[in-house]
């Protein structure tokens, strides 16, 4: 309650903030000022609902994956075009939207898809305590157009093979590394479970720890009383200790104390070799038949500061996707395109 009302609060001063910049300089943002409104508001968000971290690093992905990276993920349905990515599949459960508008409200003359990138790379550094940071030049420009079946075609989908996985990373110019890399990003964050129900399912199970599914399945029913489509934490790491016991959880080597957040790090890797990762797609990382996949799931288990580097290289790498075009131009407003 107390904490709610202090976000409340900062909100309104920062609002205040931003006007007062606004009324007396129409100079360009600078860098600097633009990595500082960029850090309040990202703190301040996560310090109100620390979910928004692991959300804004994976709206990099999903909006640099589909036509590179321009904002095409922010665009709100209109009523000419209604199938806009939010509403793909592919995309439940997207959120942090509004820490971007609240971004935009106090950067105009910056580009939604420079936002997004920068935002990202922001929440990166807070859930990894600084271990993760890269650099990131501007000069993004936001797209027009936005399809939910485009998003649907492109992005990787939780059932995916091995080899499915591995195309899809490779038509964007991204290695088996850089998958094993970047699905390392699912030490953080939260999951409904229609993403991992065929992990729960005994007749299409894939490999998968039987104590951890046993402890995952009663743990999706309960909450499963509160609503339909409960979320559950991506990482075992943030479970409660008495799921990791039940679930025969080895924690050695992985940093426990975490904040309410989940630290970005890499403990997904302890968590996949000992099969108790949600998705599918996940788990495949086990299937490559030449055994280079797997090994660097090993590679990274043992070594944190391997993985943050290259981790933050490939990043890096995300966030520069060039967009396809056909137009572009810097928004007025996040959500919607200058013409409309
Ligand atoms: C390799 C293929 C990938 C697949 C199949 C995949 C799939 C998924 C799925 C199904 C969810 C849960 C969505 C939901 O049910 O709400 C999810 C969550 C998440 N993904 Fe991925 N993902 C992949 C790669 C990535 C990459 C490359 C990143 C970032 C660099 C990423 C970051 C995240 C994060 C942070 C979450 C948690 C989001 C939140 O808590 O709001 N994922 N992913
Ligand atoms: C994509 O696949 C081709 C053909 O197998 C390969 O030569 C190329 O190195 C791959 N690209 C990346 C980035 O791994
Ligand atoms: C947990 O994993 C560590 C490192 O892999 C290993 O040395 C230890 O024996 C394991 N503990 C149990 C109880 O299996």
């Amino acid at each position: 309650m107390v904490k709610a009302s202090l976000c409340v609060l900062v909100t309104l001063v920062l609002a205040v903030i931003a006007a007062q910049a606004q009324a007396v300089s129409p100079a360009k943002t600078t860098q600097a000022v633009m990595d500082a409104v960029v850090k309040q508001e990202v703190e301040n968000a996560i310090n109100c609902n620390p979910g928004v971290g692991a959300a804004l690093v994976r709206l990099v992905f999903h909006d640099c994956w589909v036509r590179g990276c321009d904002a095409s993920v922010l665009l709100d349905k209109t009523p000419s075009s209604s199938s806009v990515e939010k509403k793909a599949a592919n995309n439940i459960g997207l959120a942090g939207f509004d820490v971007i508008d609240s971004i935009k409200a106090r950067l105009h003359d910056v580009s939604c898809a420079d936002i997004v990138v920068f935002a990202g790379r922001e929440s990166a550094r807070i859930l990894s305590k600084g271990s993760i940071d890269y650099t990131l030049a501007p000069g993004r420009l936001d797209g027009v157009v936005s399809s939910a079946a485009e998003a649907d075609a492109t992005l990787p989908e939780a059932s995916f093979s091995f080899q499915e996985l591995k195309d899809n990373f490779n038509r964007t110019g991204f290695s088996v590394e850089d998958l094993v890399i970047l699905s390392g990003a699912h030490s953080i964050g939260v999951a409904h479970r229609t993403s991992f129900q065929d992990r729960l399912d005994a007749a299409t199970q894939t490999p998968i720890d039987p104590e951890y599914q046993t402890a995952l399945r009663y743990r999706v029913n309960v909450d499963g009383h509160k609503t339909p489509n409960p979320t559950e934490k991506n990482n075992i790491r943030d479970m409660s200790p008495f799921f990791q016991g039940v679930s025969g959880y080895n924690s050695s080597g992985v940093n426990l104390y975490t904040p309410e957040a989940g630290a970005l790090d890499n403990s997904y890797y302890t968590a996949n070799l000992q099969k108790m990762v949600l998705f599918k797609s996940d788990w495949e990382l086990n299937q490559d038949p030449t055994h280079f996949a797997g090994d660097k799931l090993i590679e990274y288990r043992d070594n944190a500061a391997d993985w943050d580097l290259d981790f933050s290289d490939a990043m890096a790498r995300l966030s520069s996707l060039t967009s396809s075009g056909p137009k572009s131009e810097v928004r007025k407003h996040c959500r919607r395109t200058n013409s409309y």
